[in-house]
């Protein structure tokens, strides 16, 4: 089977073909980071906008890379939701439209679906079941996943998700949007200085994550120290600790309430070098292991789209004819 897959829940048009015995063979992205710079956050109309511009050309491209003709493609998966709505009708209006054309059938995906199942994408994929930690610039959440669509959300975020609390504790900092790969450069520079920063709702019992407090502490940090580089840097790494340790207790417990032993991490926020290498050696301690996708599957992309899509249409699972955008759909 043969899948087309199209992401435009917000601000990248990705698109893929992934065959399941082949594997991936092609995948085209065309990120609007630029073009919402100058807002310091995405315009939702400018990103549908340029959706409808990158859509059909990134299309063509994605099939000719794959070497793939229209006949030999048994389907068509587009994100579904959640997201922005003008985005993602952009991506189901096209899907939609091209699988009644070419008379495949269609599927809309669950886009934290789709971030869950990336690591699937690798060479090395993890079996079921697992532990899933899922942090986005949207969401924040751990999930029990037994096997395609058997997901249980064991915790989510009450405020912030993970990336939102990058992206605006970057702004704080004067940092460019998007922030989060931004502050962890910044972190890098960073030395431990001794900063007493919150690990929030660790104490309590529970998996849900609280970040937006987070950042006022940074923010009242920030105030009190002096404005220079390393000052920033030493606050910048205190924050990713912080952030980083809280989600490690979190997936700790969600392992050890699971007695599960393999962990997942997707979403923006997993190609955090500095989470990952947290998780390792935390696994490592218990005896299991974590995986998560190559770099450019961590962010929004078609591959992951294009995967998750054609599970859902190998288990018989299609859309009706309606074109269909799900800003908000819990997983
Ligand atoms: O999954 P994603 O591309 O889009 C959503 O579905 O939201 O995630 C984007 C989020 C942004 O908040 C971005 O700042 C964050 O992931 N992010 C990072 C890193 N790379 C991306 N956060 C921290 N460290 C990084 N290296
Ligand atoms: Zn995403």
């Amino acid at each position: 089977m043969r899948v087309l897959g199209i992401e435009t829940s917000c601000d990248e048009t990705g698109i893929a073909v992934y065959d399941d015995k082949l594997g991936l063979l092609s995948h085209a992205l065309y990120s609007q980071v630029k073009l919402h710079a100058d807002y310091g956050g995405v315009v939702p109309e400018l990103a549908s906008r340029d959706h409808v511009r990158k859509i059909v050309p990134l299309i063509r491209q994605a099939l000719k890379n794959a070497n793939t003709e229209i006949a030999d493609l048994d389907g068509i998966a587009y994100t579904k939701g959640p997201g922005l709505i003008g985005a993602l009708l952009v991506g189901a209006c096209v899907g939609r439209s091209l699988a009644f054309a070419w008379n495949k059938p269609a599927i809309g995906v669950h886009h934290m679906e789709g971030h869950l199942l990336a690591p699937m994408l690798e060479d090395d994929a993890p079996e079921f079941p697992f532990v899933a930690l899922l942090v986005s610039g949207g969401h924040s959440m751990l999930v029990k996943v037994d096997g395609i669509g058997l997901y249980e959300v064991l915790g989510e975020s009450v405020d912030d998700a993970a990336g939102e609390a990058f992206d605006k504790t970057a702004k704080l900092m004067g940092l460019d949007y998007p922030g989060g790969p931004r502050l962890a450069k910044l972190a890098a520079k960073g030395e431990p200085a001794g900063y007493q920063f919150p690990r929030p709702m660790a104490d309590r019992p529970g998996l849900d994550f609280s970040f937006s407090g987070l950042k006022t502490f940074t923010a009242n940090t920030i105030a009190a120290e002096p404005d220079d580089e390393q000052t920033r840097a030493n606050i910048a790494r205190a924050f990713e600790e912080a952030v980083v340790d809280t989600l490690a207790i979190k997936c700790r417990r969600a392992l050890k309430q699971t007695g599960y032993n393999r962990l997942v991490i997707a979403g923006g926020v997993s190609a955090n070098t500095r989470l990952r290498e947290t998780l390792a050696e935390m696994m490592t301690s218990i005896g299991g292991r974590v995986y998560y996708p190559r770099g450019e599957f961590c962010t929004d992309n078609g591959a992951m789209i294009a995967f998750a899509g054609l599970q859902r249409l190998k288990a018989g699972q299609q859309e009706d004819l309606a074109v269909k955008g799900q800003p908000r759909w819990p997983l």
